[in-house]
């Protein structure tokens, strides 16, 4: 199959410039004016093939004749992976579509209701024009923002804080801003998927570090840290507390940290957009409260998660390098402008008291003691007891946690249900880790939970490939 097709490309190409790469498995080719084919990356690389290259045998010599009349498509849009959350979204509408209830476990879209007064506010909007707001966002806005950092023992100034759409946009400028193509980050994984996408759109290469489901996904050793570091190392990146595995670093752990981004001078990244869900003891320890590396973090945060809020694309990229600050702003200036109206909601969720925090945490954790108890109940499932965010990894009795995702929505149902389920390997770079662990949202309210895991408890009775 795979020489036929590649003889097929080369007779469709002869004669014309070399622009094209395949990619079959794991492997990618270029195709060069002489039609020599040559083998480039054998790097993995977590994509599908792009639509026109996936043909059978019968009609590839057609499509691709098609194909050629086209321009490519860039190599960066190419490599881009699709994410593991979202990529079985079509299997799970085809189930909705037979009539079966799909339980959303894959995505990390809380269900819990955003503050009142972010909905009045936006209720009440009384302007005449929705302008653009300032880049760096309403100043109102980031002078707010401070007494909320200094509720957890964060001294900024708003100079300090820049508004952008969704934590998304600050890891991208953060990338954008400190990195430079071919330079590396290290991140431990699993990780959260767009971190990869996102370095992927600055050019930068991202090193990890595997971390394990026995250690319950603690920080790995400082020296494979070490291992890792060369020339090219940047920075490092973190999530704390941690999406998929809700880990919450120490002060140990931050502590090493700390020392590795001084010794050698490395930017720190840190998402710390679950601060407010940490269950246990743990303290929170920010990036922002290490000494001496004040200048070195970057700071990404979102009211996403904390206030329900994915809708309003409203998060924060803070840092107290002017530098850095500078070259963001740049970024941030050309794209204009953070939401207006989602600055409108999030200020005045500020306002909101401690109950709206505190019962949405109570919330969380009695889900999350509800669900770990459960998991480890079925039998051959674990899930070590994470500490923060409302995610955990599982280990399951399976083969492959991809197939086993998407056989759930497509061949299984209990009662007219079903469960949609992040398979774990996309949060791992490294090629074969999380093959049999999925990733688990508990964003559904705990009666639907039950049944969720009733329903997962049938499937993996049902399914064929169970270990
Ligand atoms: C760890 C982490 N960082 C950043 C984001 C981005 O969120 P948003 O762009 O909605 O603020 C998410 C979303 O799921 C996340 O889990």
């Amino acid at each position: 199959m795979l020489q036929v097709l590649l003889k097929d490309t080369i007779s469709v190409k002869r004669g014309l410039s070399p622009i094209t790469f395949i990619q079959f498995g794991t492997i990618r080719y270029r195709f060069h004016t002489n039609n020599r084919v040559k083998k480039t990356d054998e790097r993995k690389l977590l994509l599908p093939l792009p639509p026109t290259y996936r043909r059978d045998r019968k009609d590839s010599h057609r499509l691709l004749s098609t194909r050629f009349t086209m321009p490519e498509i860039s190599q960066r849009g190419f490599e881009m992976p699709a994410s593991p959350i979202r990529k079985l979204a079509p299997l799970s509408d085809a189930a909705k579509a037979r009539g079966t209830k799909v339980y959303h476990l894959n995505i990390g879209q809380p269900d819990l209701p955003s503050p009142r007064a972010a909905l009045e506010a936006i209720r009440n909007i009384d302007r005449t024009t929705l302008e653009y707001s300032p880049s760096d966002g309403y100043r109102f806005y980031r002078e707010n923002l401070t007494a909320y950092y200094r509720k957890y023992d964060i001294e900024l100034k708003p100079e300090e804080i820049i508004v952008t759409a969704g934590g998304s946009e600050a890891v991208l400028y953060a990338f954008m801003a400190c990195l430079n193509p071919g330079d590396e980050i290290i991140v431990p994984e699993p990780a959260y998927a767009n971190y990869m996408a996102f370095a992927i759109s600055a050019g930068a290469v991202i090193r990890t570090l595997p971390s394990t489901i026995e250690s319950g996904f603690a920080l790995p050793h400082i020296d494979d840290f070490e291992q890792l570091i060369n020339e090219r190392t940047k920075g490092i990146l973190i999530c704390n507390p941690n999406n998929p595995t809700g880990y919450v670093y120490t002060p140990q752990e931050m502590e090493q940290i700390r020392l590795l981004v001084l010794k050698y001078n490395l930017y720190l990244f840190s998402d710390e957009v679950y601060r407010e869900f940490i269950y246990n003891d743990t303290p929170y320890i920010s990036a922002c409260h290490l000494k001496d590396v004040e200048e070195h973090v970057v700071l990404i945060d979102s009211v996403s998660k904390r206030y329900s809020e994915c809708g309003i694309r409203i998060g924060a990229l803070i840092t107290r390098n002017r530098k850095v600050h500078d070259t963001v702003m740049k970024f941030c200036q050309a794209r204009l402008s953070p939401p207006l109206i989602g600055q409108i909601a999030a200020n005045a969720s500020l306002q909101e008291n401690g109950s709206y925090m505190q019962h949405n945490f109570d919330e969380y954790k009695s889900r999350r003691d509800f669900l770990i108890e459960r998991l480890n109940r079925i039998p051959g499932v674990y899930s070590p007891m994470p500490q923060g965010a409302f995610y955990t990894l599982a280990r399951l009795p399976i083969d492959d946690a991809d197939r086993f995702c998407s056989w759930c929505l497509s061949d299984f149902s209990f009662e007219g249900q079903t469960i949609f389920m992040a398979p774990a390997t996309g949060f791992y770079v490294t090629a074969g880790l999380g093959k049999n662990e999925v990733r688990i949202a508990y964003v559904l309210n705990k009666s639907d939970l039950e049944k969720a895991l009733v329903v997962l408890e049938k499937a993996l009775e049902a399914y064929p490939g169970r270990r």
